[in-house]
């Protein structure tokens, strides 16, 4: 594996799952193959898991870290060839990326959408330049349209709690009070279909994903019908698509016990900030049926596998 940008790096998607899942047994077994080894982990955005479980990967791997928010910690960096570089940004990523790729073994990206330009987010520009001008592996920690190490522990956290070979896993769309980007469902639903779950998508008329990522998945656009015996229920809330960035309306999406009660006593999803009362109730976030801690506690080990690939690679 060169580089993990999507799901469709990984020629196993069904093997990494299970080696993360034995990493996870015994988080320390691989400490010599990344040794005198260093990540550059780059922020472009806020974080909190995927900063600090990333960082916990490494170093049970055996690496050194360097972590740098862009935007504060050095210069702007352009995207953009041909242009005139006399506003804000400094550097260009062809020097910025191969610099630091002079650096560190592998560069970890995290980056979010405008939300404004549908062609310009849906291009990944920023890793595609850094895929083509570091000369070392790119890990995408979140691009404009995907999220695939989320997408990872995700996969771990349904194969953790599934009681049968083929769960019902139902995508649902939840309220929001400002737009967010669309890369978190995109890749469950890359991921889910891999596995070849019985996946179902749930959300209101003209918020459907991007036909690129959800291929013929199921759509189902009443939620209550959805839900009817689903064995895991990820919530979410995203942006439209097809009106680029709108937030879109349904209060009433919002999950709750009474939604729970639908299902075959789903475990609940959430890959975390969730804002408790808008996304979901409490009472659902703070009972049995909900898996988010354990959820964000597999992001340490997606990471850790990922990298593993990664350094064998070199
Ligand atoms: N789920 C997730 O990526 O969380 P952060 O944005 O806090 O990293």
């Amino acid at each position: 594996m060169n580089h993990f940008l999507s799901v469709e790096d990984v020629p196993d998607p069904e093997g990494l799952v299970d080696e993360a899942l034995k990493l996870k047994k015994k988080p320390f077994s691989f400490q010599k193959l990344g040794r005198n080894k260093t990540l550059g982990m780059l922020f472009f955005n806020a974080s909190l898991r995927t900063r600090m479980s990333t960082q916990v990967a490494a170093r049970n791997l055996g690496m050194e870290v360097i972590v740098m928010n862009v935007s504060q910690d050095s210069w702007q960096i352009e995207t953009e060839d041909g242009v005139v570089m006399n506003g804000d940004k400094a550097e260009h990523v062809r020097e910025a990326a191969a610099v630091m790729g002079q650096y560190c073994d592998v560069l970890a990206i995290r980056s979010f959408p405008t939300l404004k330009d549908k062609k310009k987010d849906y291009a990944e520009e920023l890793m595609h330049q850094f895929s083509r001008f570091a000369g070392v592996p790119i890990l995408s920690m979140e691009s404009a349209t995907l999220h695939p190490l989320q997408g990872l522990a995700d996969m771990m956290t349904i194969s953790e709690y599934k009681k049968v070979e083929k769960p019902k896993v139902v995508l649902t769309w939840a309220p929001h009070v400002k737009p967010l980007p669309q890369a978190v469902p995109n890749s469950f639903t890359q991921w889910s279909r891999k596995m070849d779950y019985d996946f179902v998508i749930t959300h209101p008329e003209g918020m459907e994903l991007p036909k690129r990522f959800r291929q013929d998945a199921h759509i189902e656009y009443d939620q209550d019908k959805a839900l009817a015996g689903a064995d895991f229920v990820y919530v979410k809330n995203w942006s439209s698509y097809k009106n680029y960035g709108m937030l879109g309306l349904g209060k009433d999406w919002m999950f709750s016990q009474k939604k729970l009660g639908l299902t075959n006593d789903a475990k609940v999803m959430h890959c975390l900030p969730v804002r408790r009362n808008v996304v979901i109730a409490d009472e659902v976030l703070d009972g049995p049926n909900s898996v988010v801690i354990q959820q964000a506690g597999n992001r340490v080990f997606s990471a850790q596998a990922v990298i593993k690939r990664l350094l064998e690679s070199l």
